[in-house]
């Protein structure tokens, strides 16, 4: 009788044992977390596509985030929705719009010591629904839209964003925003997360229930990448690092983990997030609404092999239930 030399289940004997050798660590503070403030209502909507989120009235907002806070968790992501749409979206450059006021809001309850994040695109506050504004052939013109995006992340910064997140996939639209906040004296306190390899999904769904942003006509596939494509992806993403992003991201996760990691090995460890985004967590739910799935197990390993593909942060609607899962 022969045994093998090598004996790997004697160091999965014990929990203790599993831990001294985990390779990946997933804590609170690799989470961040959406949140959804919509204008003129009182009392929070819940977003029916994606079970245990809503769109938050100003004061939800504050309690929530005070909420998800208290778990661990420092740093959230808002998307504003506007009571009022227009073919250019001017409420998203609106001092006193409100992701602006949203924004002022959750500084003034959670301090300095959280890191808010302000998503800075057009989508929300168009009336077509598109990232930007049309042309005369009705596709997104990229420049005039860019030009937008600048007065967008002024006043984001202005409300006291620490990072500003172009989600719209406009070409040169980093360069372009960390320009506007150089001249607008924000050069030091104010830095961009790129959404830098953003891929036309069919997972952002129930997203766009959530932030009332579904395409009036036509799709996203005009500046949304193939998700064909991965060469394509990393040089989106070198472009976006040469620009001046401060973090890069890939989105969505799940689908994409062969990118997460190929951006974290070819850009030399440049700081990653990657959004575990509202179709993949309408999955879980969903699975889980039914008894098919467990959610606390499937959560924490969807959350685990995002990290373990490279991402050093997750944005997942997850986060509140992760910290707590993870405390
Ligand atoms: C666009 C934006 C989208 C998401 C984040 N920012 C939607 C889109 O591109 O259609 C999707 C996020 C998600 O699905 O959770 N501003």
């Amino acid at each position: 009788m022969s045994f093998p030399e090598r004996r790997p289940r004697r160091l999965r004997r014990t929990p203790e044992l599993r831990a001294l050798i985990r390779e990946t660590e997933l804590s609170p503070r690799h989470l961040i977390a959406p949140l959804f403030v919509k204008e003129g209502i009182d009392e929070p909507q819940p977003i029916a596509s994606m079970p245990g989120q809503s769109q938050h009235s100003l004061e939800s907002l504050r309690k929530e985030a005070r909420d998800i806070a208290s778990r661990g968790v420092t740093a959230f992501v808002l998307f504003g929705v506007p009571a009022r749409k227009d073919a250019e979206g001017s409420e998203a450059w609106n001092p006193d719009g409100i992701a602006q006021l949203g924004l002022r809001a959750l500084r003034e309850e959670l301090g300095d010591d959280h890191v808010l994040i302000a998503d800075l695109c057009l989508d929300e506050y168009t009336d077509h629904g598109h990232c930007g504004v049309l042309g005369d052939d009705g596709s997104v013109d990229n420049d005039r839209t860019v030009g937008l995006y600048r007065r967008i992340a002024l006043t984001q910064a202005e409300a006291g964003a620490d990072l500003v997140a172009p989600s719209g996939m406009m070409d040169g639209q980093v360069a372009a925003i960390r320009s506007a906040l150089d001249e607008g004296g924000h050069t030091d306190r104010v830095g961009i997360l790129a959404y830098a390899a953003k891929f036309a999904s069919a997972f952002y769904g129930p997203f766009r229930d959530a932030a009332e942003c579904a395409p009036r006509f036509g799709d996203r596939a005009g500046y949304q990448m193939d998700p064909a494509n991965s060469d394509e992806a990393i040089r989106e993403i070198r472009a976006d690092i040469d620009e001046g992003a401060d973090i890069v991201m890939v989105k969505p996760a799940l689908p994409y983990l062969d990118v997460i990691r190929r951006s974290k090995q070819e850009t030399g460890g440049f700081p990653l997030a990657a959004y575990n985004v509202s179709g993949e967590y309408a999955m879980v739910k969903a699975a889980v609404e039914r008894g098919w799935l467990e959610e606390r197990r499937t959560t924490l390993e969807i959350l685990t092999a995002i990290r373990r593909a490279g991402a050093d942060l997750i944005l997942t609607y997850h986060a509140k239930d992760a910290a707590d899962w993870l405390a």
